[in-house]
């Protein structure tokens, strides 16, 4: 954590209740001019300036951001680093995707300089779309992973990742096997979790690609290690649920495969979920793991509509936050996946508010990965990491935001209209690792 004493000036928001099962209005915080202290990484203080004015010593830094929102830093609950380099790949679903894009893509990784290089580039991304917390496949070469939590390390976010696990149906290349796997697994998570803000998650690509021996052998490294993630892939598109059900015919869903594997329960991160039945959600709530929404791969390659407010029904409310999915995604801008979010809410005949959206965007995702009691809000105790959003970011946003009666308004045209060009600045722990405004822009890495 950075040391010191510094603070941010700005307009701020922060949710402290879940909009999806509380009254929107009063889920969050909003002061329209606000101090946020920063010590040692963490938030000291945050509240109105005029009330907090008293803390700015007289060589305390303080940053003012004026047409400005300083938020929680954006958590992305499903990426792939690797995937970078293959962002927009034309024309095909899912599964021939995977062996016409993807498994090629994820060859290159065994080139242990080109993961690196990769890891560097992908993290800037992330930063400059405002996302400062993620969960990432790497693939199944064990230097890919070491190359990307080192670049993590360098600009100190708290990332989540590890080692994809595979041992059929994928190229010989790609392979693994169940004990190699495991193996291979342990080693990395025992270097890398908890080292720092580094996070391991256990990572079987999906049960298409991992034999029942590899997902047992994934569930038993996971249950060995308490604390650590498991992610894998669920329900994304027709023809794998079919596949999925031919290769598993003893369970009576998808979901129930990896529930009767073991990897069902807290920390685990499910991709996708676009197809479940009523009685899967019910799982997916009994089991406490958590969904992620990708509208910008569902729609680009055409896998379905999520239902995001079924999933998040009351009653049986299941963890959900939001994910890019590159490269299946298309934007690793998490204002443009709440723009696409919308979308998809509204082909399922139902209206993502701003307030909901912003609400997956932060705390719903640490909520979602079981890190909303230090990340993905403004409070004191929290970790600061930060993302200051520019009102005025383009000719457009400047104009229509002047014709924007509140803040709901101003939130909703931001998802709209906003991307990378609206991210002012990224804080990292308390650092300033990224200043859009700066010939450099990124500084600690
Ligand atoms: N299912 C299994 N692997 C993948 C992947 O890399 N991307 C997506 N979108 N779905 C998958
Ligand atoms: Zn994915």
């Amino acid at each position: 954590f950075g040391p010191g004493r510094h603070a941010l000036r700005g307009a701020m928001l922060s949710f402290h209740a879940d909009p999806f099962l509380a009254d929107p209005q009063s889920s969050y915080t909003h002061w329209p001019d606000a101090l946020v202290v920063i010590e040692d990484g963490r938030i000291a203080e945050a509240g109105p300036y005029a009330r907090l004015r008293g803390r700015v010593e007289g060589a305390m830094p303080l940053a003012h951001y004026p047409d400005a929102l300083i938020l929680p830093g954006f958590i992305d609950t499903h990426i792939h680093y690797p995937q970078t380099q293959m962002i927009g790949a034309f024309g095909e679903e899912l599964l021939d995707w995977l062996n016409k894009y993807t498994y090629v893509a994820e060859q290159q990784f065994a080139d242990r300089a080109h993961a690196e290089a990769v890891s560097g580039l992908f993290l800037r991304e992330l930063l400059r779309a405002g996302t400062t917390t993620a969960a990432v496949y790497c693939t199944v070469h064990p230097q890919s992973v070491d190359a990307f939590f080192e670049a993590s390390e360098r600009f100190g976010t708290r990332m989540i990742a590890g080692k994809v696990m595979m041992d059929r149906n994928a190229p010989p290349a790609l392979l693994d096997t169940a004990q190699s796997g495991y193996e291979e697994s342990r080693a990395l998570l025992e270097k890398w979790h908890g080292r720092g803000r580094q996070l391991y998650c256990v990572t079987p690509r999906f049960a298409a690609t991992s034999t029942p021996a590899q997902l047992e052998a994934a569930a038993r490294l996971w249950r060995e290690h308490p604390g650590t993630y498991m992610q894998t892939h669920l329900s994304e598109n027709l023809g794998e649920v079919g596949w999925v059900e031919g290769l598993f015919p003893a369970c009576c869903d998808y979901f129930d495969v990896y529930r009767q594997a073991g990897l069902a329960g807290p920390r685990a991160i499910f991709a996708h979920g676009v197809h479940l039945s009523e009685s899967e959600l019910c799982a997916c709530h009994a089991d406490g793991v958590a969904l992620a929404h990708c509208p910008t791969s569902n729609l680009f390659l055409g896998s379905g509509l999520f239902k995001l407010f079924e999933a998040r029904r009351a009653d049986r409310p299941v963890r959900v936050g939001l994910g890019t999915d590159i490269g299946g995604g298309t934007s690793f801008s998490p204002l443009q996946t709440l723009n696409e979010a919308y979308k998809v809410a509204a082909l399922n005949r139902t209206r993502l508010t701003a307030a909901h959206a912003f609400y997956l965007a932060t705390r719903g995702g640490a909520h979602a990965l079981y890190l909303d009691d230090r990340l993905g809000a403004i409070e004191a105790g929290y970790e600061a990491d930060l993302t200051v959003l520019d009102l005025h970011a383009t000719p457009l946003l400047k104009f229509r935001m002047s014709h924007c009666a509140d803040l709901m308004e101003r939130l909703f045209v931001l998802m709209t209209l906003g991307d990378d060009r609206a991210v002012r600045a990224t804080y990292v722990a308390g650092r300033p690792v990224y200043d859009r405004t700066l010939a450099q822009p990124f500084r600690y890495a």
